[in-house]
């Protein structure tokens, strides 16, 4: 078994490569860590958990599947999925905004029915949340991404795929035929990438996502040791495409070969050279800053998510909520805009909207939901969240996600 402290320093790299993870993973991750009692503190805004017993919960919203993850994850599983980095003033930040922004409805405005459906990158979905790219996924459930994927497809929403999800981009098209993205961490060897695209292309994803904040620092993680077991390594490398890898490598050398497989300093060149090789709509998920938000635009990126990766690399960044507008405006249409960190209800959603976002996406509730129940779950909180987005539209005078006007939010 690999010395946890050398998977801690890989994971430490930053790539988010090194998060892969299995069923298995989570067991190995530490057998007394099951044991041990569920110490993490909640996110500061999110409403305290329940003091009942959190197994028997019929979850009603977002934060009830937290609690029931945590009952069911060993500590350090539970903390990879909860915690920002550094001292968390980005995580809390991202649910914060959303709280501090109220909502101002026209009243007797007299909606009976509204409408959910809306399109992303050309493709029509029933609902303007989707799934963001989420890393070692079997770590949370033995289906992981698979259920996941069922949990999208049966919604009939998004499943962003992350590159580090744990199953390879054909297991996880097998598993279900809704909408996908996959999400590219880039190899160094652009011809892995090439592979990468091809095979994403090949298997029936709408869109690549180049993820472009890199660098995760989560003293959680450090604190843990949080790591993975080498055979889920070893399966994660040769998914990506590289079958140089062998059973027989030493664990210093695999963790060597995988520290030097990722590109981390790539530029905007990148993208000229992927416009170069697909077809596919391609969106830059990471960006907060208005100007980069135009040179996206202008280097002909289709969408872009606006995202500080959920308050898990830099600390200190801004709520994405609070750099929407901006960016929106900036953007004037020329690509459809998404905004992912501190979803955790349908009035976040509505605020979302209201301030430009053709569509949101999740990361925590969903992995929460999937650890809480698999598919099932994953599906729950998908239902819950459109139950609460449809319930605000009602409540605001809104027909049609696709027309929900600025004046709704107030500072
Ligand atoms: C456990 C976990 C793993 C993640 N793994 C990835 C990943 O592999 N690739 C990526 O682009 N973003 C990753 N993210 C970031 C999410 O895509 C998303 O930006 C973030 O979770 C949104 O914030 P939220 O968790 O508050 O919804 C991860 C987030 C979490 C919670």
């Amino acid at each position: 078994m690999m010395n946890r402290r050398t998977f801690a320093q890989a994971l430490a790299a930053g790539t988010g490569a090194a998060l892969i993870g299995s069923e298995q993973a989570g067991a190995a991750a530490d057998e007394n860590d099951v044991a041990q009692k569920q110490t993490a503190q909640p996110e500061p805004s999110l409403p305290k958990p329940p003091v009942v017993d959190a197994a028997s919960i019929q979850p009603v919203c977002v934060a009830d599947f937290r609690a029931l993850a945590q009952t069911k994850l060993p500590r350090p599983t539970f903390e990879y999925i909860e915690t920002g980095s550094a001292d968390q003033v980005t995580l809390r930040e991202n649910t914060a905004a959303f709280q501090r922004l109220k909502l101002l409805p026209p009243i007797l405005s007299g909606v009976a029915a509204t409408d959910l459906t809306t399109t992303v990158l050309g493709h029509k979905i029933a609902l303007p949340i989707l799934l963001a790219p989420v890393a070692a996924q079997r770590m949370y459930h033995p289906q992981g991404a698979l259920a996941a994927a069922r949990a999208a497809a049966a919604l009939d929403t998004v499943f962003g795929v992350s590159s580090s999800a744990a199953n390879s981009i054909e297991e996880i098209a097998a598993a279900a035929t809704g909408p996908k993205w996959y999400q590219l961490y880039m190899p160094k060897d652009r011809g892995v990438a090439r592979r990468l695209v091809e095979r994403a292309e090949q298997a029936g994803y709408k869109a690549i996502v180049v993820t472009v904040d890199l660098g995760e620092w989560k003293d959680a993680d450090r604190r843990n040791r949080f790591s993975l077991p080498r055979e889920i390594l070893l399966k994660h490398l040769r998914d990506v495409g590289f079958p140089e890898v062998r059973d027989t490598m030493s664990d210093a050398e695999l963790v060597a070969f995988n520290a030097g497989a990722w590109d981390l300093t790539f530029s905007w060149e990148l993208f000229e050279w992927l416009r170069g090789i697909t077809k596919l709509p391609l969106v830059m998920k990471g960006i907060l800053r208005p100007e980069d938000a135009l040179r996206a635009v202008e280097a002909g990126l289709n969408g872009i998510v606006v995202s500080n990766h959920g308050g898990r690399r830099l600390d200190t960044v801004p709520a994405t909520i609070e750099m929407l507008p901006d960016v929106v405006d900036v953007v004037g249409g020329r690509a459809e805009v998404f905004l992912d960190g501190g979803i955790r209800r349908g009035t976040d959603v509505l605020k979302a909207l209201a301030l430009g976002a053709r569509a949101v996406l999740i990361g925590r509730p969903y992995a929460w939901a999937l650890a809480a129940d698999g598919e099932a779950g994953v599906q729950r909180v998908l239902e819950l969240l459109r139950d609460e987005l449809q319930n605000a539209l009602v409540a605001c005078g809104c027909p049609s996600v696709r027309e929900v006007p600025s004046s709704l939010v107030t500072q």
